[in-house]
């Protein structure tokens, strides 16, 4: 018998992970949502995954748009994780935020550890979810620490850093 929805979550939850903002663009439209099921997967050539939700609209515009950015966001980037995670702030998502437009035209935010400009290469069905294959087209890392998720909370790499007990 497969276990349920909670216990999966429940178990994921155990998993550390860094935490993306996976942004897409369609001629003039852009969009983004927080990721962290990203990983990079081949070397040569050099390829990254993410893996979206069927439902979310970043998911269509990576379709429509045939392109990706990952942005590796930083420790003191956690209000702009919520913000892109959160369907209330849906249409102001990037209010304020300060990117620049890639070569494929996805937006990359500035004053994350890492961003990668990638051009969608496949499309695998898993369940629920889409996993987006991208040829990465340029990479920039920049220094400081990232954003880490772990048991349903922001961390820092040796510490809380909402200074909250997990
Ligand atoms: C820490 C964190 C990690 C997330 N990781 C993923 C993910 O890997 N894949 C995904 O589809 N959604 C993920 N989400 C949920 C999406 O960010 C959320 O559903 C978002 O509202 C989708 O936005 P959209 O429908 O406007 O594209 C994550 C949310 C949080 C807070």
């Amino acid at each position: 018998m497969a276990i349920t929805e909670d216990e999966f979550k429940y178990c994921m939850g155990a998993w550390p992970s860094g935490v993306t903002i996976v942004t897409s663009r369609h001629g003039e439209k852009i969009h983004g949502m927080t990721v962290s099921d990203f990983t990079g997967a081949s070397l040569c050539p050099p390829l990254a995954v993410v893996m979206c939700n069927r439902d979310s609209i970043t998911t269509g515009m990576i379709a429509d748009g045939k392109c990706f950015g990952v942005n590796i966001l930083a420790a003191n980037q956690h209000e702009l994780s919520n913000r892109f995670a959160s369907k209330k702030f849906e249409h102001i998502r990037f209010e304020g935020v300060d990117y620049d437009t890639a070569e494929t035209g996805a937006p990359l935010i500035r004053g994350a550890v890492a961003n990668l400009d990638c051009r969608l290469d496949a499309t695998h069905e898993v369940g629920d979810h889409l996993i987006y294959v991208g040829l990465i087209q340029s990479a920039r890392v920049e220094s400081g620490d990232p954003l880490v998720y772990w048991k349903g909370r922001y961390r820092g790499l040796e510490a809380d850093s909402s200074g909250e007990e997990g």
